[in-house]
């Protein structure tokens, strides 16, 4: 039970790696709050469906006013939402940079500057990046650039928010097996995993276990990190 009474929020939390998290987190014993632009249902009682836009700051607002109401306090922030498109240079359009940028960035630090007044004194904010801004797959540069900046703000919010206690580290997924990677193409999908040690795709669960530890008291000495879980792709 490494999340014993601990309340956190998973903005991105109906499926794939977010629902993953979610349930792991209320499987160590945390009360989940997972948000979805659409209703949906989850096994764990622990874990609480809350409809709300992850590009809508607005939105956000509402679920922390209604955190603060139920709770008072967030131990643990995850953000999970992200969006991609495929546009090599030359067809980027600026609807393409908009979207990605909108959700993966803007969303996210609005988002993050919006808790600051519910995390608690210890808490943890776990982003998820990608491990794509450390390869450059072909037709994903506004993505992968999306996630440089997820991994650039860790480091300077751990900086900021060490006084409080409060950490920041990132996950950086290789390919996994969710419904963003189902949208690929067999090509894509072919071309991703040749490049992975361990012969494979990640699985959801595999990285709910990295933000488990990054939400934990386990990772009580880690702060500005980037946690791969990746087969080894952008490692060996
Ligand atoms: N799968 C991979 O191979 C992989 C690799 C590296 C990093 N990641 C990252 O992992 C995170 C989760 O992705 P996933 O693979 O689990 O895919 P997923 O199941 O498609 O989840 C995408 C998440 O982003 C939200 N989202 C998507 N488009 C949105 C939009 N226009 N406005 C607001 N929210 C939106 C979804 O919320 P709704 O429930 O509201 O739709 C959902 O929570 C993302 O940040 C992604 O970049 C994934």
């Amino acid at each position: 039970m490494k999340l014993q009474d601990k309340i956190s929020l998973v903005v991105g939390g109906a499926s794939g790696i977010g629902a993953a998290i979610a349930a792991r987190f209320a499987d160590e014993g945390s009360f989940v709050y997972a948000t979805s632009r659409k209703p949906f249902d989850t096994e764990s009682q622990q874990v609480i469906p809350v409809v709300a836009d992850a590009g809508a700051p607005s939105d956000l607002k509402q679920v922390f006013e209604r955190i603060r109401g139920e709770k008072g306090h967030i131990d643990v922030l995850v953000l999970n939402a992200g969006i991609s498109e495929y546009a090599e240079l030359g067809d980027i359009t600026e609807g393409t940079y908009d979207r990605i940028f909108g959700l993966n960035v803007r969303s996210l630090v609005f988002t993050a500057q919006e808790s600051l007044g519910l995390i608690k004194q210890g808490g943890a904010i776990v982003l998820i990046g990608s491990i794509a801004d450390a390869i450059g797959p072909k037709g994903y540069g506004v993505y992968s650039a999306s996630k440089s900046a997820v991994r650039s703000f860790a480091r300077t919010w751990a900086n900021e928010l060490a006084p409080r206690g409060i950490r920041v580290n990132v996950v950086s997924p290789g390919p996994t097996d969710t419904a963003m990677m189902a949208a690929t193409t067999d090509e894509v999908r072919a071309a991703l995993t040749s490049m992975i040690p361990l012969g494979r795709m990640g699985r959801p669960d595999e990285v709910a276990s990295a933000a488990l530890f990054l939400a934990s008291d386990e990772s009580s000495f880690t702060t500005g990190a980037e946690l791969c879980v990746d087969g080894g792709a952008t490692q060996v």
